[in-house]
């Protein structure tokens, strides 16, 4: 087989993936933990998440002061009402990664968001870690990975019920691994996910089924085709090397989804309220807050979590105001300019 070469660098394929897993490895981590537990991006151009931030960067806003009043940011979601539009997004595996063997951060996100009656998404856990991080709080998403033994998916989602999940999904976005096979995460086989399994995932439960992780126009109609009452618009903190923004696609995928009902989710480095505002204004129901509030809840718990939401709350609360917005119904796209 002819060794592919990259036209920008020269650089054959093989040395390119080398290169990626180098810059991963040499780019210093700002999380406590383990190596490896959690993401470092590489901070180079296959890091979406470098994309991310530039797109979001280059989104403008103009003002509409006048009549405008201080906003609700009461927000329904799957039928319940939360203070915010922020929600605490699903990132696992955080009660192994602190030296103090005592504080369990998992739980300490769920009681954040039912201190602060937002909704919490709880990602890869066992169901038995699953059931005591749900006991420490309030309302929650349960996503499931795309497990390659789909009875093990079946059976989540059960548990799901039990523990009275507001909603039930699976991170799509997580079938492949760095090898180009698919993952291996703790041992588990990953595996394929078709529209036929997405469907019969959708119809094995009456809690709102979610795909977590779509990126396109295809994906999102193919997710409306199966069944799913939501999506959430994003790449997983840059699994996809060269992702494009979830907001730069969001657009186009709201207007396919026109008249389906369906809720949209979006995530990607929506790191302050001004980054939320921007999704929101685009048109997303609410938005999922991951490495956002990450250095907070390890450094100091639920009060940390806590303390950034507020913040990112008087944020999006501040730019709603500047531009006429007085509840969660009445964003307006138009105020966005698009700097290129
Ligand atoms: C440490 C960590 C663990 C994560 N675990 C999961 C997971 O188990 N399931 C999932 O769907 N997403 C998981 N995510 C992805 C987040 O839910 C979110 O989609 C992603 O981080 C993008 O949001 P952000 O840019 O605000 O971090 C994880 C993210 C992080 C940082």
């Amino acid at each position: 087989m002819t060794e592919k070469i990259d036209s920008a660098t020269g650089a054959s394929q093989k040395e390119l993936a080398e290169l990626r897993q180098e810059n991963t490895e040499n780019t210093p981590s700002p999380w406590p933990g383990p190596k490896g537990m959690i993401p470092v991006t590489s901070g180079q151009a296959d890091d979406a998440n470098v994309h991310n931030r530039a797109y979001l960067d280059n989104i403008l806003v103009e003002m509409r002061v006048i009549d405008s009043i201080e906003p609700d940011m009461t927000t329904e979601i799957f039928g319940r009402k939360y203070s915010s539009p922020l929600t605490l997004a699903a990132v696992s595996h955080l009660n192994k990664v602190l030296d103090d063997k005592s504080r369990k951060p998992m739980q300490e996100k769920a009681a954040a968001a039912k201190n602060l009656n937002v909704l919490n998404w709880i990602g890869m856990e066992t169901n038995e870690e699953y059931k005591e991080i749900v006991a420490a709080g309030g309302d929650t998403v349960r996503i499931i990975k795309p497990f390659a033994d789909h009875n093990k998916i079946l059976e989540e989602i059960k548990v799901a019920e039990q523990k009275n999940a507001v909603a039930v999904g699976i991170d799509i976005d997580h079938v492949p691994g760095v090898n180009g096979r698919y993952d291996i995460v703790d041992g588990i086989q990953l595996g394929a996910i078709t529209q036929d399994d997405l469907r019969t995932y959708a119809a094995s439960t009456d809690l709102p089924f979610i795909a977590k992780g779509v990126l396109s126009v295809r994906d999102a109609l193919k997710a409306r085709n199966a069944g799913c009452q939501a999506i959430v618009v994003s790449h997983h903190h840059g699994r996809i090397p060269f992702g494009v923004p979830p907001l730069m696609v969001l657009p186009q995928i709201i207007k396919a989804l026109v008249g389906s009902n369906m809720t949209i989710f979006v995530d990607g480095s929506l790191m302050s309220g001004f980054d939320a505002y921007k999704a929101l204004a685009m048109g997303a129901d609410a938005v999922l807050i991951g490495r956002g509030i990450l250095p907070e809840l390890l450094d100091d718990g639920a009060a940390g979590v806590e303390d950034k939401i507020r913040v990112m709350n008087a944020q999006l609360s501040e730019m709603m105001m500047y531009t006429g917005v007085k509840n969660m119904n009445s964003f307006d796209s138009s105020v966005l300019h698009i700097n290129n």
